[in-house]
């Protein structure tokens, strides 16, 4: 058995906890109900689906004077990518007179409980959305419980108790953190790197195992590239809702994992006048937010990404890199022209994401090459934009197929169309000869049979798990056709 020297030091209830002898891959949910007996917590499926084990992860907001909190899935988040964070469990929540929450007194009052498995999870996502939006609408309760599976209750009362809690007023709701703050001041992680003697960088493990295999850290880019540039095999660690799987589920045990998340350069959204940079390590969450205005259909597809907590970990790097050919942002990101700034050493490419995927779930990515940062183009006048996610749950799901559209009108004529899918091909990819059929036709002209055949001809006939390939195939049309209808109604100005 391998052990380790170092130590996860987070902040739990006015406290820091110091985790000793931990493994790089124990999952936080494992920490918290093994060692901690925080057992609250509960563990249902392990892979991030039924919300049972979600928790709140704070991290000392830009002021240095409060602290913002995300909702987790802590089954699938790693213990060492807590360190310098704080945690609040459903146990957290017990007032000094030992009164409950408001949302868990309205869950007692409006009945939300049966067997009560799910309600520690339930309770935590509800919580985590009045720290943010005080008065929540009912669309915006039930979105916070996407990722929240009850099996006995039923969501009526559930969404009752938190209309209820709201009622009582933002100072009641607001999770008790007033000790956290210095202590997460004490345990922030440092803002530049170790050198050596001879002004070498030392990149620091968290937890370093007798074999010298290890879970970094880093605070700097030049951090990561020097840690890649001596282990180019490292595993880079994002969001973790793939590596979470990974580990849970198929026994992942990477040498050298390297969480990006403090990265401050990878976190960070720039704008030009034509287009967004998107770090590497902005959530999806925030993604959302960003397109909303310009990009409705990208930010539905969002929406309807994972749940809440997915999105407020996964990253959109995470999502292109892990590659799925049913990955969900890539057919929207195709379509509006984004690329991909690629770093490895000192230099850096930028490669357009159409040509970024070379097979399934491979890609153009050299050895101790990253993603740094995802190029957005902004909305162009005058083009258009639709995109459509069909998956059999409305939430919560992944895709049978999503679809993404973008296009000039030039005399009541298409021009530059760009058209791409998931679930259709090895990975998600554009559709040339789609894109060449609608090049230069009236959108009323486009036939449904043309549209078939093309489709039949661009994509290998494979029936999957989450729909056959007629369906597929039908989708394929389908989608173009309902892109097509009223596109004046959708233009960009
Ligand atoms: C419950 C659940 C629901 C989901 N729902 C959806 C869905 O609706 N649609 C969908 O498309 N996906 C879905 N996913 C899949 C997953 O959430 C996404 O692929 C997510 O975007 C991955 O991002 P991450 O930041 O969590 O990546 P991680 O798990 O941290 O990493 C994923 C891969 O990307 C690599 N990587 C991460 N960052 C970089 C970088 N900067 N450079 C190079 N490589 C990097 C990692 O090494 C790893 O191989 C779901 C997953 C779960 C568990
Ligand atoms: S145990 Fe089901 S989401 Fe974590
Ligand atoms: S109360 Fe039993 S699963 Fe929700």
């Amino acid at each position: 058995m391998t052990s380790v020297t170092n130590t996860v030091r987070f902040v739990l209830d006015g406290q820091i906890v110091e985790a000793q002898g931990e493994r790089r891959t124990t999952t936080v949910l494992d920490y918290l109900r093994e060692q901690l007996h925080r057992t609250g917590t509960k563990e249902g499926c392990a892979e991030g689906d039924c919300g049972a084990c979600v928790v709140m992860v704070g991290e000392l907001n830009a002021a240095g004077d409060g602290v913002d909190y995300v909702p987790v899935n802590s089954c699938i988040q790693l213990l060492p990518s807590l360190d310098g964070k704080s945690v609040k469990t459903v146990e957290s929540l017990k007032r000094a007179d030992g009164s409950l929450h408001p949302v868990q007194a309205a869950m007692v009052s409006c009945h939300g409980s049966q067997c009560g498995f799910c309600t520690p999870g339930i309770v935590m996502s509800l919580v985590n959305l009045v720290q943010v939006v005080p008065a929540p609408s009912r669309q915006q309760i039930t979105d916070s419980l996407s990722g929240n599976l009850c099996r006995c209750t039923g969501y009526k009362p559930i969404v009752d108790a938190a209309q209820n809690a709201c009622a009582q007023g933002t100072a009641a709701l607001k999770v008790d953190d007033a000790a956290d703050l210095a202590l997460l001041k004490e345990i922030q992680r440092a803002k530049a790197p170790t050198l050596s003697l001879d002004g070498d960088i030392v990149v620091q493990p968290v937890v370093r195992t007798r074999k010298g295999n290890a879970f970094v850290s880093p605070s700097t880019i030049a951090e990561v590239v020097h840690y890649l540039n001596e282990h180019p095999n490292t595993t880079l660690l994002a969001g973790s809702t793939e590596i979470g799987l990974q580990v849970n589920k198929q026994f992942s045990r990477p040498e050298h994992i390297m969480y990006l998340g403090n990265v401050a350069e990878l976190r960070r959204v720039d704008e030009t006048a034509q287009a967004w940079r998107i770090g590497a390590m902005v959530s999806l969450a925030r993604v959302e937010a960003l397109v909303a205005e310009a990009y409705p259909d990208f930010a539905e597809v969002l929406r309807r990404f994972g749940s809440p907590p997915i999105r407020s970990t996964a990253t959109l790097a995470g999502n292109i890199a892990n590659g799925s050919p049913i990955g969900d942002s890539m057919p929207c990101l195709m379509a509006l022209g984004a690329s991909l700034l690629l770093r490895r050493g000192d230099k850096t490419r930028e490669l357009a994401l159409d040509a970024f995927y070379t097979g399934q779930k491979q890609n153009a990515l050299q050895s101790g090459e990253f993603i740094e940062a995802v190029v957005l183009p902004k909305p162009q006048a005058g083009r258009v934009f639709r995109a459509h996610k069909v998956s059999k749950r409305f939430e919560q799901d992944i895709s049978a197929t999503c679809a993404a559209i973008s296009y000039g009108l030039k005399d009541g004529k298409l021009v530059g169309v760009r058209l791409a899918y998931n679930g259709l091909a090895p990975s998600p990819a554009r559709a040339p000869k789609l894109e060449a059929l609608l090049e230069g036709r009236a959108p009323t002209d486009v036939q449904a049979s043309e549209l078939d055949a093309a489709v039949a001809e661009s994509f290998v006939h494979r029936d999957g798990l989450r729909a056959t390939w007629t369906y597929r195939a039908l989708l394929a049309r389908n989608l173009v056709l309902e892109f097509l209808e009223e596109p004046n109604a959708e233009v960009v100005s």
